[in-house]
């Protein structure tokens, strides 16, 4: 991770190392933490985040899932996470803000107090490398299911969601995959670890519904828009396991993760074997935004407030 000079925690910026907690806070042991993870993009019109906005309802809608009183409004938030990337001279970042229960009670159901809070930024490049983005990636199907319904809610992007993707993304790394892809309870296809999927199939785009045990990606989201954009049509539906190895192409999406091609899965070729023409548009339209040839018709991009 490359460090950068402040986080803002609990109140104030601190120097990053200064941003540390008690052993004994709850969020440590029963994973009650809430977070999200944004870019800002150096544009052609200066540094400015990705859908700011979203990722903050996000953020509140998981705090409201989990009960959690957040200390600040969601305006607060916005202008804490400027002053971080303003604070740490960013021009290009990912940036994390986290809620967690904190120190107090260790008693399951949680402390009343208001979650603590912080937020930290710092440049992070392609999340799967950079050759990822041409050639694709080598997938494979785990032998862990998603979050089955009624067990831990999706929508919320919570801390105690990724040790779901933590066992999917190590055993695929153990068989020499890059990224491993969730089934969700019934046996359909969830999504990656830490990314959704997308299927190009008879030219048709598919993705799974939020029923399926997924995170409601907001880069899912900006997918589903450009594509249909440019004369796709878009279905969020079921998609059975074995679609995965006749369809002409795969793709995944995530904010770190961006727009990445599936070159193989479960050793399987998709298509032929390297990025396919539809998901080479959708990064032009995606990557577009940034350098100015794709119009940002739905305000997007909200400039870093110098
Ligand atoms: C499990 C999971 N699914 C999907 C996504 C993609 O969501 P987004 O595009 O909002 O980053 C992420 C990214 O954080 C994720 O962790």
């Amino acid at each position: 991770m490359l460090e950068t000079e402040f986080i803002w925690h609990n109140g104030k910026l601190v120097p990053w190392k200064e941003a540390t907690v008690h052993v004994m806070t709850h969020g440590l042991h029963y994973g009650s933490s809430i977070f999200e993870g944004i870019r800002v993009y150096d544009t052609s019109g200066g540094p400015a985040f990705l859908c700011l906005g979203r990722h903050l309802k996000r953020l509140y809608d998981s705090a409201k899932i989990y009960r959690m009183e957040m200390p600040m409004g969601i305006e607060e938030m916005t202008a804490i996470c400027h002053q971080v990337i303003t604070a740490n001279k960013l021009k290009a970042a990912y940036v994390r803000p986290l809620a967690y229960r904190g120190y107090g009670t260790l008693t399951v159901y949680g402390t009343p107090d208001p979650a603590e809070v912080s937020v930290a930024a710092f440049p992070w490049g392609a999340y799967l490398g950079e050759e990822a983005m041409e050639k694709g990636v080598d997938v494979g199907v785990s032998s862990w299911t998603r979050l089955a319904p009624n067990t831990l809610p999706t929508m919320a992007k919570a801390g105690g969601n990724y040790l779901s993707s933590q066992l999917i993304s190590m055993e695929a790394h153990r068989h020499g995959y890059v990224e491993g892809i969730g089934l969700d309870a019934t046996g359909n296809i969830s999504e990656g670890a830490g990314e959704n999927l997308f299927v190009v199939r008879e030219g048709i785009i598919h993705t799974p519904p939020i029923s399926a045990a997924i995170l409601p990606g907001i880069t899912r989201d900006i997918t589903i828009d450009l594509a249909r954009r440019l004369g796709y049509e878009v279905r969020e539906e079921n998609l059975p396991r074995e679609i995965l190895y006749v369809a002409e192409e795969v793709f995944m999406t995530g904010t770190a993760t961006e727009v990445v091609p599936v070159r193989t899965v479960d050793g399987i070729e998709v298509g032929a074997g390297s990025r396919g023409p539809v998901t080479a548009a959708l990064q032009k339209a995606f990557f577009g935004l940034f350098d100015g040839t794709t119009e940002d018709t739905k305000g997007w991009l909200e400039p870093v407030e110098v």
